[in-house]
Formats: C-alpha cells, sequence, structure tokens
C-alpha cells in the first residue's frame, strides 16, 4: 500500500483512531444564522471517516463572530445544532468531532457582533477589510480588553467546551493559530499589554496558557486541543520572534497529555522547522497541516508520520472535496478536485454534493 503509516491505528492513553487522517477545520458560511442546521450535520457526517472531524472555526461569544453564517457555541440553540451534528457523525462513522473555538477578536466586525465594537489584546486596527454579504467592510479599531475582563473571556471559551461536550462533541480544538483573538496574544504587534499579558514571551503566552489550563480543568486534558501557525502572517500578524514563543507556550502546553497539538508547517515563514520544533517540545499527539506550504503531499505526509515526526495529518481542501478521502487514500482512487468558487458560497453545490467513491462510480 502506497501509504501505509497513514493507516497505521493509533492509541495513546483513552485514544484510539483507526488511522491518522483528519478533517482540518474549515470555514464554510453554511450555518443557519449561526445554529448549525441539517445541512451542516449531512456535511460532517458524509466525513465522518476522519480520525478527528474537526469542526468549523465557531466562536465561544457572540462579540467573536468574525463570518457571516458561521455557527456558534455560547447558547442553548447553538449546543442543540452541534448535538445533531454529534449525533449526525456519531451514526455515520467512527470519527471524533472536535468543535474549533475561534473567537475571532480585532478581526470580528461590528457587521456580526450587533454593532459592537470587537475586542483584542490591545487597540490596534488590522489592515484591510472583512468579506460581508453587502461587500468588502473596513476592519475596525478593536476596544482592549480591559485586565479585569480576562477572566470573563477565558470563562467563554470554558462555557463553550462544556457545551461542546454537553452537545456530543469529543473535545475542542482552541483555535490559537492563524491571527484570531489567542494568536493576537501571542504576536509582538497585536498585542501591546503592559499588565503581565503582554511585553515579553511569558507575558504574550500568558493568556493563551490560562485558557488552555481553564479549558483543560473543565473538560479534560484528553479532550482539549489546541492549533498553532507559529509565525504566520495571515490576518495582518507579525511576529518577531516565533522560535522563542512558540518553544515557551509548547512547554508550557507539554504539562497537559492533550488531545493533540494541532500545527500548521509555516516554514516558508519562519527561519526555523515548526513542526521539528513542536516534536520535540510536545511528546504527545501532534496533527500537522501543510498550512500554506506547497510541498506538503500526500506522500510527504505519510513519509512524516512514518518517520515519527507527526501523529495524524490534518486535510482541508483535499477533503472538503472527496468526502470519503480516507478511503480514497487507502485504496489509490483518484481525488475530486476542490472547487473554490464555493468555498464560501450558500447551500448544498460544493457543500454536500462532492460524490463518494460508490455514488461516483454508479453515475458512470
Ligand atoms: C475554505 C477554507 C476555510 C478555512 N477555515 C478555517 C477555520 O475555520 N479554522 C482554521 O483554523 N483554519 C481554516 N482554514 C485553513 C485550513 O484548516 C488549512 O490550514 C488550509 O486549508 C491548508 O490545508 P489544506 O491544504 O489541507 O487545505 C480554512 C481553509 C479553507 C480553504
Amino acid at each position: 500500500m502506497a501509504y501505509d503509516a497513514l493507516f497505521e491505528p493509533y492509541s495513546r492513553g483513552n485514544l484510539t483512531t483507526e488511522h491518522r487522517i483528519a478533517l482540518a477545520p474549515l470555514t464554510r458560511n453554511r450555518a443557519v444564522g449561526t445554529v448549525p442546521g441539517d445541512i451542516n450535520a449531512e456535511y460532517y457526517a458524509q466525513r465522518a471517516d476522519a480520525a478527528f472531524v474537526i469542526s468549523e472555526g465557531t466562536h465561544p461569544a457572540a462579540i467573536g463572530q468574525g463570518y457571516y453564517d458561521v455557527a456558534g457555541l455560547h447558547n442553548d440553540e447553538q449546543q442543540a445544532g452541534w448535538a445533531k451534528v454529534a449525533d449526525a457523525v456519531a451514526k455515520a462513522g467512527n470519527g471524533k468531532l472536535v468543535i474549533q473555538l475561534m473567537h475571532a477578536g480585532r478581526v470580528a466586525h461590528p457587521y456580526y457582533t450587533g454593532g459592537a465594537t470587537p475586542v483584542a489584546p490591545s487597540a490596534v486596527t488590522p489592515e484591510g477589510g472583512t468579506w460581508t454579504p453587502d461587500g468588502e467592510q473596513a476592519f475596525v479599531e478593536p476596544r482592549e480588553i480591559a485586565t479585569d475582563e480576562l477572566q470573563s473571556v477565558k470563562q467563554e471559551f470554558v462555557d463553550a467546551a462544556k457545551r461542546a461536550v454537553a452537545a456530543g462533541a469529543y473535545g475542542v480544538e482552541l483555535h490559537a493559530a492563524n491571527g484570531y483573538l489567542l494568536h493576537q496574544f501571542l504576536a509582538e504587534n497585536t498585542n501591546k499589554r503592559t499588565d503581565g499579558y503582554g511585553t515579553d514571551v511569558a507575558g504574550r503566552i500568558r493568556f493563551v496558557v490560562e485558557v488552555t489550563n481553564a479549558v483543560v480543568e473543565a473538560i479534560g486534558a484528553e479532550r482539549t486541543a489546541i492549533r498553532l501557525s507559529p509565525g504566520h502572517p495571515f490576518n495582518d500578524i507579525a511576529e518577531q520572534d516565533p522560535k522563542a514563543t512558540y518553544e515557551a507556550l509548547l512547554a508550557e502546553l507539554a504539562k497537559h497529555d492533550l488531545l493533540y497539538v494541532h500545527v500548521l508547517d509555516t516554514a516558508p515563514y519562519v527561519d526555523y522547522a515548526p513542526l521539528e520544533q513542536a516534536r520535540s517540545i510536545f511528546p504527545g499527539t501532534l496533527v500537522i497541516n501543510e498550512g500554506f506550504s506547497e510541498e506538503f503531499d500526500v506522500q510527504g505526509a505519510n513519509d512524516l508520520i512514518a518517520a515519527g515526526k507527526a501523529d495524524f495529518v490534518a486535510y482541508g481542501r483535499r477533503f472538503l472535496a472527496n468526502p470519503d478521502l480516507p478511503e480514497r487514500l487507502r485504496t489509490g482512487a483518484d481525488l475530486n478536485e476542490p472547487d473554490e468558487s464555493t468555498f464560501y458560497s450558500r447551500g448544498p453545490k460544493g457543500y454536500t454534493d462532492y460524490p463518494a467513491l460508490d455514488t461516483a462510480a454508479s453515475q458512470s
């Protein structure tokens, strides 16, 4: 078999999976307002053979909503929607649903937050704008989160994590990558705080560590994961010394046997090897994603896992276009091509209508 390592079962503590292929988190703008609906349950159920069915970025508070028609997880209706998704995934396969908690911070927009000013570590306006159904809207200057307010922001993550478990998800992935709120605490250009939550490496990683610890305390380390994109400039992030920042952060994360640490391969943007750094400092389960590196094909991922450099690979675009991606890779079948024009569009087209192998065969 071409990709033997991808199909080695995995076991660590109570976690067991049949293979090493995860669905990467993908915002698809198909929620019903901010509530997952039947179409979302169908989409995730189609991909329920992923080892981890990592959800779209899901805001833990209304102020953290970054896009239109994306799911939240801060009220009962949203929780019931996620319960529907969890149920559909459990019925369809063995994949573990992991809800990605994504607070957009300064890249949220009043357009989505009912007019409220987005919050951030510091009042630094991002370059550019956000796309809305009414066209692009410039980002606004965010409001700095007061020191005594940090506790309630942390609590929002904890409450959403508890709701995720109550809805039947296996766990949560804290989104500390790609320039959203937690990443904004890590980066020098977005964190100008002088209250112990900024200034130096220890200060900048502090809030991310505190949120992780609080979520671990609430739902257990074996249900808590985190995503990192060291040094990646997406959403106007500029990290001066990502090697030092992530070395310190990973050392703190290594105090827990987390569900996993998920690292984007940001090697093109940094002068060190982020995957190797994560592996050497964090001894637990490591999920990798090619991130923005173009050189990370299926054989490459297989070889990284074979070499013990990671435990899982997460696929985004390949998985959105191939609901049965693990089966296709296992059998060496051709892959459907992703259609970029429907990544963020509405309805089933480009969402739930990519054919699986059996439907593809019966159509030809
Ligand atoms: C349509 C789309 C939506 C995405 N949404 C998210 C998201 O909600 N959260 C996140 O962490 N990354 C998101 N990403 C990044 C992907 O998880 C992944 O890192 C990226 O697509 C590179 O991996 P790939 O080559 O396997 O697609 C998104 C990417 C795409 C293409």
